[in-house]
């Protein structure tokens, strides 16, 4: 079980490092997350989440396999944008409709380092956006309008407090 680091670690805020080596190591690390990531009750996680400042993530929908994407490409994107609710473990309690893509074309690399391309719509296209973001440092909250990120940040911190 990995700690899962919360709104204020500089962790969370910095652009993370291609992965280089795809050893044993890598795999432990990305099982762990997923161990992680089922425990929090969450569907995607970002390693910059688990303290590592490295470009990978796992995502597993409901009744899925995990998925790993390493050094990920986002390469297209869909004009249609539709809203949806979104929430991170990395700021527990904190939900926002969100406007994005409906549907993407990803290219990444798998625990093995081989390369794959994967089209996704609907909820996965979401997780995966949500997480490839976090390998740039950004949070879903940073797409909403700064009075409306202003209230539920000071409500996110006060419940923290309390
Ligand atoms: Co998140």
């Amino acid at each position: 079980m990995l700690d899962i680091y919360t709104l204020g670690e500089q962790v969370l805020r910095n652009k993370a490092e291609p992965v280089l080596k795809f050893d044993s190591k890598l795999v432990e690390t990305l099982e762990s997350m997923v161990v992680t990531m089922h425990r929090a009750r969450g569907i995607g996680l970002a390693a910059p989440q688990v303290g590592i400042s490295q470009r990978f993530f796992v995502v597993q929908l409901e009744n899925e396999k995990p998925l790993y994407f390493i050094n990920p490409e986002i390469i297209s994107t869909s004009s249609e944008k539709i809203l949806y609710e979104e929430g991170c473990l990395s700021i527990p309690g904190v939900y926002a409709e969100i406007e994005r893509s409906s549907a993407l074309v990803v290219q990444a690399l798998n625990e093995k380092g081989k390369r794959f391309t994967l089209e996704a719509s609907g909820l996965l296209a979401r997780v995966i956006f949500h997480e490839n973001d976090h390998l740039d440092g950004v949070l879903f909250i940073d797409k909403l309008i700064p009075s409306v990120r202003k209230k539920l940040i000071e409500q996110y911190e006060k419940r923290m407090r309390a």
